[in-house]
């Protein structure tokens, strides 16, 4: 009846001029027909020919683009419009700690930041140059996959995935290595789990000019050879931890010798040989409040790029590790729902490593030798290992006290998902849209996948918008192992999460709200 590509026929209308015309039989003997152009309301009749024969049409882009001078030109800072205030970090004492006792481990630039309650920040014209290699970044319309759910909803991604490391990281990492260069510092030292961290911040220090270590989780150094040679690609010296190179590494060595490592591990091995010299420094990818900033130019440009097809998001999704790419995309609409508008926000993290869906909201070591001061945040417990999933970078044990603050304040909801419904939706996503998604990233697709279903079965247009973090062209051992039915779900049994929790009797207890 219609062939496919850029025109087709219907015997009684005769010959469509389209972008993109196609038909397919799905399963259940319903009839699907994509149509992108001008718009063709002849189409629409087919849907009343019979029922089970839905129409997708559209003269919409397939990709929302902004120019190089809508990119913003600022941060937004979450912290000036919460309804109440951030609690502060705290010592061991639970006395509120001041700038000062982070000085060896940050610059003071960095820190004035993470502690500023200004509602814009700028963004340097440096740091705004290099972001420009890639940025802003594009919307999508995953119309394809739409077409494969037959759902009415609209799914937009926004797509990290091209940066020059592969994910929303580099945002941050600029951004850091910048003001670390501006503070005179020459060595920044930094942990990674996934790698897609660390290969930011090679990539980052090497445009910037100062030198990178990167402390890589064993289980990940050892599934992503490929993210290694892209850190020493860029310069980097990148080390499995734990490693005989620290004496934190040391002592856990000696009592769990095939430890697979965790993100809490190398954090006190990246802190502990960054604050023995004065022009070293410690970098991290997420959880404090000036990377949720840096991260806030997605959900900034996509609040731009939604409004050129005059829309608004009804849901918001993202996954969630240690928050910065969920910030990023949510932060930007959670200013508005605070002023009235109606949104929902979804934070999705693994069910191996449910944070913000079973952890206590507590005040917790954001490391494993509680080098770091107390963050009020969502916690598993300082010490948990989590088990090793491939998302190596959704295995973090908190969750960034920003996005545990408006967690706790109901601003956003919070669900948890199995690796292999992730993955089984980050095959359709490929298939569908052709893009591979990371590990991490399939997550946030199949919460949207849940939500477009619904959407369906309620028979709402809803818009929902993804946050797309990365590509896993360097974490295809996943989908190896996926492909040949190797992998399985973790839900995390209750007596490890409470074993794991024993380990903070002594913290001081975090406001509730
Ligand atoms: C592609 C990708 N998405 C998401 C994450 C999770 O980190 P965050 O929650 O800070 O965005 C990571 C972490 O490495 C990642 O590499």
């Amino acid at each position: 009846m219609f062939s496919n590509g850029r025109a087709g026929s219907i015997p009684a209308f005769g010959t469509i001029q389209a972008e993109y015309l196609s038909c397919k039989f799905n399963s259940g003997n319903t009839l699907s027909v994509l149509y992108y152009g001008p718009p063709l309301h002849i189409l629409s009749f087919l849907e009343l020919l019979h029922p089970k024969i839905t129409v997708i049409m559209s003269s919409e882009p397939t990709k929302i683009l902004l120019t190089e001078d809508e990119m913003p030109r600022q941060w937004y800072n979450i912290q000036a419009d919460l309804p109440s205030p951030l609690p502060p970090p705290v010592g061991p004492d639970g006395k509120p700690i001041g700038p000062d006792a982070l000085a060896k481990v940050f610059p003071m630039n960095l820190i004035e930041q993470e502690m500023s309650t200004e509602r814009w920040i700028d963004i340097p014209d440096e740091v705004q140059s290099i972001l420009k290699l890639w940025r802003p970044s594009p919307l999508y319309r995953a119309r394809r996959l739409e077409a494969a759910l037959q759902t009415p909803a609209k799914i937009y991604y926004k797509n990290e995935g091209v940066s020059p490391a592969g994910s929303h990281k580099p945002n941050t990492a600029v951004a850091q290595a910048w003001y670390n260069k501006q503070f005179g510092i020459k060595h920044l030292i930094t942990e990674t789990g996934a790698g897609q961290w660390g290969s930011a911040l090679a990539m980052s220090c090497k445009l910037i000019g100062i030198d990178c270590k990167v402390f890589m989780v064993r289980i990940s150094f050892d599934q992503k050879p490929f993210r290694k040679i892209m850190m020493r690609t860029w310069g980097a010296d990148c080390i499995a931890s734990p490693s005989d190179q620290t004496a934190v590494g040391r002592r856990i060595l000696s009592e769990m010798p095939d430890t697979p490592g965790s993100l809490a591990i190398a954090i006190s091995e990246a802190i502990e040989q960054a604050v023995e010299r004065d022009d070293t420094r410690y970098a991290l990818g997420s959880v404090l409040n000036h990377v949720m900033l840096h991260q806030t130019i997605i959900g900034l440009e996509a609040r731009k790029q939604l409004e050129k097809v005059n829309l608004y998001p009804d849901i918001v999704i993202g996954c969630a590790g240690g928050g910065s790419n969920f910030a990023g995309i949510s932060f930007p609409f959670i200013c508005d729902k605070i002023h009235g508008r109606e949104v929902k926000i979804i934070a999705t993290e693994p069910e191996a490593c449910p944070t913000l869906t079973r952890g206590p909201y507590v005040y917790d070591s954001g490391d494993v030798a509680k080098m770091t001061p107390l963050l009020p945040m969502h916690s598993l417990g300082h010490g948990f290992i989590p088990p090793a999933i491939h998302a190596g970078g959704l295995r973090y044990h908190g969750m960034a006290p920003l996005v545990s603050h408006v967690k706790q304040l109901g601003l956003i909801d919070a669900t948890s998902i199995g690796q292999t419904e992730c993955y089984e939706a980050a095959l359709l996503f490929a298939h569908t849209e052709g893009f591979i998604p990371a590990p991490e990233t399939s997550h946030a697709i199949a919460q949207t996948i849940r939500e477009a279903r619904q959407a369906k079965e309620e028979g709402k247009e809803k818009v929902i918008l993804m946050n797309w973090s990365g590509h896993g062209l360097m974490d295809l051992q996943g989908y190896d192992a996926f492909l040949s039915g190797k992998l399985s779900d973790y839900p995390l049994p209750e007596e490890l999460l409470q074993q794991s929790l024993c380990a903070l009797k002594d913290h001081p207890p975090a406001p509730q709200m």
